[in-house]
C-alpha cells in the first residue's frame, strides 16, 4: 500500500499549493505545520517543530517521500532541515525534496547562506533526494510593494530584475517530483519574464489603484550588489507558464 508523503510547511504559501496538488492527484498526504490539526482537515496532519524537534518523529514515520517547504526564514533552517534528516534517516528512506532558491551561492543574503548549506544537508543526508532551485515567487515580489503602501513614497530597488514565478507552477514540478525517482539537484526553475523592480512596483500600485511616486533606492553590501548582477535570475531557464499581471489581475479579481 502506499505510504503517504509528508509536506512540511503545508500550511504555507507554496506548501499549500503543493498539498493541493497532490491531494487533487489522489495521493495520501500528510501535513507537518507547528500548529494544531484543524477540526475541518480531511487530510494528515502532524503538529511538530522542527526548531525543537518536538514531534518530528512521529511526522516522519512511515513516509514515502517528503517535500520540505518550511522555512523559518532564517539562519535556523540548516538545523531545522537537519533535524528534519535525522528523524526521516530514523524512520526509514524516503525521498526528500527540497525547494530552494536560484543564486542560493552566487547572492551573499544570509537567508541564501542559509539555504545554500541546508542543500549540502539534503545532498549528503543519505536519504534519496532532489532539489530544485526557482526564482522568487509572484507573492513575495508583490509583497515588497504592499507592506510600503501606506508610506507616500514607495522603493523600489535600483538596477535589480526579477523574475518572479508563480507558486501553482512551482507547486506541480514539486508535487510530480515527490513522486517520481529522486534526482539529485535538477536544472533551476524561473518565471516567465524577467523585468525590472520599478517595473514589477509599478505593476502592483497600478493593479491595486494605488497612485504612489517610484523612489529608485541603491542599497549598499554585497548581497544587493549579487542582485543587481543579477545572480538570483534564470534567463535560460524562463519556464513557469503563470505571469506577473496574470497573478495580479487574478488576486484583484
Ligand atoms: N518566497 C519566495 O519567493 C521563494 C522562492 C524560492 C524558494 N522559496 C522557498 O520556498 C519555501 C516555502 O516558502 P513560502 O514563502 O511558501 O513560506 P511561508 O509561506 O513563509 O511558510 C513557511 C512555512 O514553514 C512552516 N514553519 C515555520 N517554522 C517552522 C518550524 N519551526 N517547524 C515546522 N514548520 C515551520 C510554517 O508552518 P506553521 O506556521 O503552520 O508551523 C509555514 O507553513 C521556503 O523554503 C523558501 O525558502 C521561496
Amino acid at each position: 500500500m502506499q505510504k503517504p508523503i509528508l509536506v512540511t510547511g503545508g500550511t504555507g504559501t507554496l506548501g499549500k499549493a503543493v498539498l493541493r496538488r497532490l491531494l487533487d492527484a489522489g495521493h495520501d498526504v500528510r501535513v507537518l505545520s507547528r500548529r494544531p490539526r484543524p477540526a475541518d482537515v480531511p487530510h494528515g496532519w502532524a503538529t511538530g517543530d522542527l526548531r525543537t524537534g518536538e514531534g518530528i518523529a512521529a511526522a516522519t514515520s512511515d513516509v514515502d517521500a517528503i517535500v520540505h517547504c518550511a522555512t523559518t526564514l532564517g539562519r535556523k533552517d540548516v538545523a531545522a532541515t537537519q533535524c528534519l534528516i535525522d528523524a526521516a534517516r530514523r524512520n526509514g528512506d524516503p525521498h526528500l525534496v527540497y525547494i530552494s532558491i536560484v543564486g542560493v551561492d552566487q547572492v551573499p543574503l544570509f537567508y541564501y547562506r542559509a539555504k545554500f548549506a541546508a542543500e549540502q544537508r539534503v545532498a549528503d543526508s543519505g536519504l534519496p533526494w532532489t532539489i530544485l532551485r526557482t526564482t522568487q515567487f509572484h507573492d513575495l515580489v508583490a509583497r515588497m510593494t504592499s507592506v510600503q503602501r501606506r508610506s507616500p513614497v514607495i522603493g523600489a530597488l535600483a538596477g535589480v530584475d526579477f523574475q518572479p514565478i508563480d507558486v501553482r507552477d512551482v507547486a506541480d514540478r514539486l508535487a510530480g517530483l515527490a513522486v517520481g525517482e529522486p534526482a539529485g539537484r535538477i536544472p533551476d526553475m524561473g518565471g516567465p519574464e524577467i523585468r525590472s523592480h520599478r517595473d514589477l512596483a509599478r505593476a502592483c500600485l497600478d493593479s491595486t489603484g494605488h497612485r504612489r511616486v517610484l523612489l529608485p533606492v541603491r542599497l549598499p553590501g554585497a548581497a544587493f550588489a549579487g542582485f543587481r548582477r543579477g545572480g538570483h535570475l534564470a534567463p535560460d531557464q524562463a519556464v513557469g507558464r503563470i505571469t506577473f499581471d496574470e497573478f495580479l489581475a487574478e488576486r484583484k479579481a
